[in-house]
Formats: C-alpha cells, sequence, structure tokens
C-alpha cells in the first residue's frame, strides 16, 4: 500500500489530512477524538492572548447554502477565535501532545500586530510542546475589525512584519495563514516568503452574506433580528482555494515554499487536487463538521489507492504534478479542436443542451421532432456548456477531432492528435505522445 506518511516543513504525520483551525479543534475532548478516527494533524482553533475578552454570540453563527438534494455545499460562520481561557488550551495542548507524539499539533495564533504581545504568546505556546504554529491572517470578521485576522493579510507588509516576529522569537516551524479576501493572493505569500517564513496556509474563509430573510429583511444567520458579513467555506469555496495555491504554487517569486491546502476539502480526491496543484498536505473543516471525524478514513484508503493505482511510492510524488499544465490564458492551443458529442443510447430527451444552446449559445444542437439531439459540427465552438447541463453524467462528451479532419466551422485542418499528451505541448520533453 502506498506510503501516506508525510513530512510538510519538517512536521511528521502519519498522513496528510490535517483538521483546520475551528470547531473541530478546539478543545481536547474533539482533537482525541479526531486523532482516534485517523486524522494525521491538527491545527489547534486560534488562541488570543488574555486581553479584550472574546465573546461569540449566543443566536445562530452558522448559515449555509444547499444543493437540490440539501447537501451542504457552503457554510457561512460568525465565529471568533477561542472563547476558552488560553492557560485551559495550553494545558490540553500539551497532554494531547504528550499523548498522541505521533501527530501533528500546530498552535494556531492571533494577537494585535504589536511585537511584545507576539513575543508573549509564543513563549506561551512553547511549553506545549506543538510542533509549530500558525498565524492567523485570514478571519473575516469580528477580530479584523479590532486590527487581527484579515486586516493584517490584507497589508503584505503587516504580514511581513509579523512573520519576521515570530521567526525571531520561536524556533518552531512558522506557517502564514492567508486571507482570500484580497485581490492578489501572491502579495502577501512573497511577503511571508521574504520574511523567512516556512510555509504558507490558505484559503480562510471568504466575506460573505448566504441569504436574506424576506420577511424580516435580516440576513441570515439572524440574531436578534441584524446579521452581519460572515466567513465562507466549504465546497463552494474549493475552485477559488485550487487557484489561488496554484496562483502561489506557479509565482517565481515564491518557488519552493511550502503549501498548506485549504478550502472545500471533502474527499481523497479533493485532496489529491490541492496536492497535484503544490499543496504539501491539506486541511479540512466544514467536511468533519458536516460528516464526522471518521470521514478522514475514506480520505486515506481513497488516497492509498488512487496513489497505487498511479504507481507513486510517496505523497511528494504527487504534490505539484499539475503546475506545469496551468497556464496563462495565451499559452493555450487554438489548435486544439474538439466537437460535442451526444450518446444517443444515455439520452433521456431532457432537451436541456437543446435550450440552452439554442437560446444562449451557438445554435449547434438540433431537435427532431420526436425529440433526438443532434450536434451541428459546423456550428459547435465545444464550449461545453451542453455537457455542464446534462443532467445525465457522460451523456454529452466533447470529443477531439481526429487529425487531419477539416473543421466544418472554421475550415481549420486538425494538426495533431492531443488526446494522449499528458501535459501540455508548452512543456518540451514532458509529452507522452512525441
Ligand atoms: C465555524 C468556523 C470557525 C473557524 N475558526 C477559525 C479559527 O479560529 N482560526 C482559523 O484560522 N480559521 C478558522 N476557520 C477557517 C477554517 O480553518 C478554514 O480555513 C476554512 O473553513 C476553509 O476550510 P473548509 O472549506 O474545509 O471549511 C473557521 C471556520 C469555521 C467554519
Amino acid at each position: 500500500m502506498a506510503d501516506l506518511t508525510s513530512n510538510f516543513i519538517g512536521i511528521k504525520s502519519p498522513n496528510p489530512f490535517w483538521l483546520a483551525s475551528a470547531p473541530p479543534t478546539d478543545k481536547e475532548y474533539n482533537v482525541r477524538r479526531a486523532f482516534e478516527a485517523g486524522w494525521g494533524g491538527v491545527v489547534w482553533k486560534t488562541l488570543g492572548e488574555a486581553g479584550p475578552p472574546v465573546v461569540n454570540v449566543n443566536g445562530p453563527r452558522y448559515g449555509a447554502i444547499w444543493g437540490a438534494d440539501r447537501r451542504l455545499l457552503g457554510l457561512n460562520n460568525i465565529e471568533l477565535i477561542t472563547d476558552r481561557p488560553l492557560e485551559v488550551n495550553l494545558e490540553e495542548m500539551t497532554r494531547v501532545k504528550k499523548d498522541y507524539p505521533d501527530r501533528a499539533l500546530i498552535a494556531s495564533l492571533m494577537v494585535p500586530v504589536n511585537e511584545e504581545s507576539w513575543k508573549r504568546i509564543l513563549e506561551a505556546v512553547a511549553g506545549t510542546g506543538c510542533d509549530g504554529v500558525e498565524l492567523n491572517f485570514g478571519c473575516p470578521h469580528g477580530m479584523s475589525e479590532r486590527g487581527m485576522g484579515s486586516a493584517v493579510g490584507q497589508v503584505p507588509e503587516y504580514v511581513g512584519q509579523v512573520a519576521e516576529w515570530c521567526k525571531t522569537y520561536t524556533d518552531l516551524p512558522v506557517i502564514v495563514k492567508l486571507t482570500p479576501n484580497i485581490t492578489d493572493i501572491r502579495k502577501p505569500a512573497q511577503a511571508a516568503k521574504q520574511s523567512g517564513a516556512d510555509a504558507v496556509s490558505l484559503i480562510n474563509t471568504i466575506n460573505s452574506i448566504t441569504s436574506v430573510n424576506l420577511d424580516s429583511f435580516s440576513p441570515e444567520p439572524s440574531v436578534d433580528g441584524l446579521g452581519a458579513h460572515g466567513g465562507y467555506c466549504g465546497p463552494a469555496v474549493k475552485p477559488i482555494a485550487l487557484n489561488m495555491v496554484a496562483e502561489i504554487a506557479r509565482d517565481p517569486a515564491t518557488a519552493g515554499l511550502p503549501i498548506s491546502g485549504i478550502g472545500g476539502v471533502t474527499t481523497w480526491r479533493d485532496a489529491a487536487e490541492f496536492m497535484a496543484l503544490g499543496a504539501g498536505n491539506v486541511q479540512v473543516c466544514t467536511a468533519a463538521m458536516t460528516y464526522g471525524f471518521k470521514v478522514v478514513q475514506e480520505m486515506i484508503s481513497g488516497l492509498s489507492q488512487y496513489m497505487d493505482e498511479k504507481g507513486f511510492a510517496s505523497v511528494d510524488e504527487l504534490v505539484g504534478r499539475a503546475v506545469p499544465q496551468v497556464v496563462n490564458w495565451q499559452d493555450l492551443n487554438l489548435n486544439y479542436i474538439a466537437k460535442a458529442r451526444i450518446d444517443q443510447d444515455a439520452c433521456i430527451k431532457c432537451g436541456r443542451c437543446y435550450a440552452a444552446c439554442e437560446d444562449t449559445s451557438h445554435q449547434a444542437i438540433s431537435m427532431s421532432p420526436d425529440r433526438v439531439f443532434e450536434v451541428k459540427d459546423d456550428e459547435c465552438v465545444a464550449c461545453n456548456l451542453c455537457v455542464n447541463v446534462c443532467p445525465v453524467e457522460g451523456c454529452i462528451t466533447m470529443e477531439q477531432m481526429a487529425p487531419g479532419t477539416v473543421d466544418p466551422r472554421t475550415g481549420k485542418v486538425v494538426e495533431k492528435d492531443y488526446a494522449n499528451w499528458t501535459t501540455h505541448p508548452n512543456n518540451p520533453g514532458s509529452c507522452a505522445a512525441e
């Protein structure tokens, strides 16, 4: 069986699945259960300094978006960092680390932007035996109004300054957790790297209002008739997180900077995608909050089976594998020509492909009186909309036109068979077809 052991910036864990800093890691009871279920590591719920009290709302903290089957797709929260006393957290962390020496235990930290506060909190956590610290520059609500969390993550100079203090006052590996609520994610990542941080982790939650009650006109979650923006996470944010991870992984200025991938990881496949785009490990929050800690078991068995199938001996062989295939738009191959193909046996004659294509795209699907849908090659631009709206998986596919054939729409001759290329043709030497 493939070896899933992970060594992320020198922090060892039996697998690359860590729980992200959040309610699942808020206390000893949870973390012990998580480790028993098989999680490789945890980032403890963010600790603050003894100062202005952290008081959470006693109304609903979460809002959500669901799919048609009521499966939770996106979660919004207005929770703060831990509201439990620092001393209690430190004692619990010490006990847990002692009992689970093979698991990764990371202290997540958030204190005001002044050197003394960071020095103090680093000294406080040093005695727990934790394996590293994660600087929470990401939470977008509640604490950011006090000048912490995303208020720091949005200013690369602050990110760099705090990371530098941390590298001065601790020998533990320093992970900088980034906020996605920023125009260019590469900038804070560059600042982290320049300041000597060992890694970045991303993403924290995205500013959001999930819904509005149309009777009370309060945003949800509504606390006594009022709502505040919260942080969005779960499967819905995965595409945004994947892109940001890839942006950092392929930025020459942050080349080699280890990344811990976070955002919507629910299955082994999600995790593998993050890792292929450059994440050395992944962190999970919403999936554990939705399905419980045992969800990690599917992740472990799925990833290990996939790695066996691919012949990967260790997770490092997967990390970054997809990065060379992420290119800028102008590097896409304009000589690649595909057409939609409809499997008539699988078609249920719902007509969604026809409606979408006829009304909003290229009028490239015909409908006969007995509802047989066919692709008109001389109109089809292979936009993929019909594939995406078809309710039957695999019924409509995109097929590359054979080399030598003429595209009836453009008159272009298809030059090469790109179907067997395993990497982009702009990456010479890495192509299976030549
Ligand atoms: C209720 C809740 C509380 C959270 N609290 C923290 C926190 O204290 N510190 C932190 O760094 N991130 C916090 N997060 C963000 C998560 O660690 C994670 O970055 C985010 O949820 C994206 O991962 P996911 O899509 O797997 O949930 C919290 C998330 C949720 C849902």
